[in-house]
């Protein structure tokens, strides 16, 4: 089947990732918010899924609050895994390419201050990370057709979305003298617009399976990256970092969420460029928008 006339349905629509890949995806895709189908309910995702007979399925809805997570672990398991097992109940001996948006944070704490590959073993250290990993492995354990595509800290998303990283840095940076940032935990800011070009190119050719899918960044903790936030900004603005005291989470989250894309540069495919050189494009961009305002 040739790329144009594929259809793919995207669920969390509505969510930070869902919206932008709605309009960054070069195939015609129909999107659905969580009011229009709660992937936690079984048979509603059966018949909406008969309804619409996408060729692809990608899988971006999720309970993203990682704090609220370890307090509501019930809640979390049903969107997160047993959400999924629902939508892949459905592509059972079917021809449909499943693509699930996993996170680079279910690693867990194996090891320090080196970026995690694809073949290291996975330890989640919190509910939400656990709960998504258990979606990885129905996901194995039934489909040939899938790729799960594990991700780093997204940017690039509207203004107005609650998860919008750069967005909040920006209006804390541009209210304050000084602000106080995390060094203690490292990882990958990944530009939406990348990832989504990322997925067109593993479409392309035909592959399946696990894949690291980050910017590359080097030992960038959220301090680094907040430090280029407000540089990129020119907020007249201190970041410091923050002691243990300020930023205490109920999440255990691992120290090191960072991760190499592998297997895209063994099979010569790797498109996610350095996270800076993104992170200039898209503020360049937030910066007309917030001027339009
Ligand atoms: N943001 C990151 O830095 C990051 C990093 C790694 C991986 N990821 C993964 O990327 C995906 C997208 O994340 P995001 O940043 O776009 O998060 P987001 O903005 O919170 O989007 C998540 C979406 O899922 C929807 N949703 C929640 N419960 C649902 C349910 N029961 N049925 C259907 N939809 C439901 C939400 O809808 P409502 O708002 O209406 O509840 C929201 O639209 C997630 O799978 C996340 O785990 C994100």
């Amino acid at each position: 089947m040739s790329g144009t006339s594929m259809k793919v349905l995207i669920t969390g629509a509505n969510g930070m990732l869902g919206t932008n890949l709605m309009k960054l995806i070069s195939y015609e895709a129909i999107g659905f918010t969580s009011k229009e189908l709660d992937v936690s309910d079984s048979k509603k995702c059966i018949e909406l899924l008969e309804s619409k007979n996408p060729n692809i399925i990608i899988h971006t809805a999720a309970y993203t609050n990682v704090e609220d997570c370890e307090g509501n672990p019930k809640k979390a398991y049903k969107i997160n895994t047993i959400g999924t097992q629902n939508l892949v109940n459905y592509c059972i001996n079917k021809d449909i390419l499943f693509i699930y948006i996993s996170s680079t944070g279910i690693y867990g704490t194996k090891k320090e201050n080196i970026h995690y590959n694809e073949f290291d073993e996975v330890n989640p250290t919190t509910i939400h990370h656990k709960s998504k990993y258990e979606a990885e492995k129905i996901i194995q354990s039934h489909l040939c057709k899938y790729l799960i595509l594990r991700t780093g800290w997204l940017f690039g998303g509207d203004i107005q979305h609650n998860k919008n990283f750069v967005y909040k840095r920006y209006l804390e940076a541009k209210n304050n003298r000084e602000i106080y940032s995390d060094n203690s935990q490292i990882g990958n800011p990944t530009s939406i617009k990348d990832l989504v070009k990322q997925i067109e190119i593993l479409i392309k050719y035909n592959q399946y399976g696990i894949f690291n899918c980050v910017n590359e960044a080097k030992n960038i903790s959220r301090y680094d990256y907040v430090r280029k936030i407000v540089e990129l900004f020119e907020c007249n603005c201190e970041v410091k970092v923050a002691d243990d005291t300020m930023f205490k989470r109920a999440a255990p989250v691992s120290k090191n969420e960072s991760a190499e894309n592998f297997k895209l540069n063994l099979l010569k495919i790797n498109k996610m460029i350095n996270w800076e050189i993104s992170l200039k494009e898209y503020i360049e961009k937030l910066k007309m928008e917030i001027n339009e305002k």
